[in-house]
């Protein structure tokens, strides 16, 4: 007899999300009888009934689009006192045999305890711009993104150059600094700052002055948005740290780094946000295929019944990881990348 899976899209949006969907509706089409039904909005969908079917014809044409088709929230299902009862009936009104979660850290976290605690029967598949889950080698999204700070890189090197400018780009990434390592190596960023290693301004500033006298008139800085001072050289008041690093919502930094920069150099120095440019746009090949493969692999799963487990990205092959392993710890950018960034810096 087939079986009646649910998807859901959890968290941030990220490019592959439709692949990935897409993936799964067209290998239960290979597993007779089977049907897919799409949870809107992430968790929440679960908790309100809010289930529709999806078909072949459905997912057609999706795959190289950004976004989701099932919207997303950040809902978490265990927040409110009636949302698991609540789940339930969905669960039943709805026949439903396991749910394939497609989530970054919050959304798998919950995922994890949904099935620890209240043995809902389901496998997470990993996707974040972030690329801060542990598990697996990359999830998809974090490619996209990078290719799209490259781009922005790329250009605002232009107009940094003819302005004889310090620019500084502020990134995505959480509490990891993949994005921005990523990023600015790709696009030849002349500093590059991150979360893992607290920066010191009075460097910073020796750095580009240096670039100056040695005749290069523009510089281009990358930093992640949770990028922090040394705490010897701290130049932010407390006004300015908790508007930037908010819980749940940073941003801010570059604005306060330029703006100390401009001041202790002298160099007119400007300053862009890339913010939610990051999340959109068409899924490169990259993430197209690598989501493809983890939809087809979390169908598998499912019909294998490994419960509690998350499909992974190892080497280039696909894998199975118990949810715990994933979201245990974050993973912090890799000191071998930050050493190959630190070669470019001045
Ligand atoms: O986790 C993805 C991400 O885009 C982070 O890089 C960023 O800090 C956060 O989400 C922004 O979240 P929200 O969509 O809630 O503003």
């Amino acid at each position: 007899m087939g079986l009646r899976v649910g998807i859901l899209t959890g968290g941030g949006d990220c490019p592959g999300l439709n692949a990935v969907i897409r993936a799964v509706v067209r290998r239960s089409c290979l597993a007779e009888g089977s049907e897919i039904l799409g949870v809107m909005n992430g968790w929440r969908g679960l908790i309100e009934d809010d289930v529709k079917p999806l078909t072949r014809r459905r997912v057609a044409g999706i795959l190289p689009r950004g976004g989701t088709i099932l919207g997303t929230s950040r809902v978490n299902p265990q927040d409110g006192p009636d949302f698991v009862p609540r789940i339930r009936a969905t669960w039943e009104r709805h026949r439903l045999d396991a749910l394939i979660v497609t989530g970054g850290e919050g959304t798998l976290r919950a995922a994890r305890d949904m099935w620890h605690e209240h043995r809902l029967p389901l496998v997470g598949i990993p996707k974040t711009i972030d690329n801060d889950l542990d598990g697996t080698d990359f999830p998809f999204g974090f490619d996209t993104a990078v290719n799209t700070v490259m781009e922005a890189v790329d250009r605002l090197h232009s107009t940094a150059e003819s302005h004889h400018r310090v620019m500084v780009i502020e990134v995505m990434g959480r509490h990891a600094g993949w994005i921005a390592a990523y990023g600015g190596i790709a696009g030849g960023a002349d500093i590059i700052l991150v979360p893992e290693h607290p920066f010191r301004i009075s460097r910073i500033c020796e750095l580009l002055s240096q670039r100056q006298r040695q005749g290069s008139a523009f510089s281009i800085i990358v930093v992640a948005e949770d990028a922090h001072p040394h705490p010897e050289e701290n130049f932010l008041d407390e006004a300015a740290e908790a508007e930037i690093y908010r819980r749940g919502r940073l941003g801010g930094i570059g604005f306060y780094l330029a703006r100390e920069i401009e001041a202790r150099t002298k160099i007119e120095t400007r300053h862009a946000n890339l913010g939610y440019v990051q999340r959109g746009g068409a899924p490169s090949a990259f993430d197209r295929v690598l989501a493809t493969r983890f939809g087809v692999k979390a169908f598998e799963m499912v019909l294998e019944k490994r419960w509690g487990e998350m499909v992974a990205l190892r080497g280039s092959r696909m894998a199975c990881v118990p949810l715990d392993d994933a979201v245990r710890k974050i993973k912090h950018l890799d000191e071998e990348i930050y050493h190959v960034a630190e070669v470019f810096f001045g």
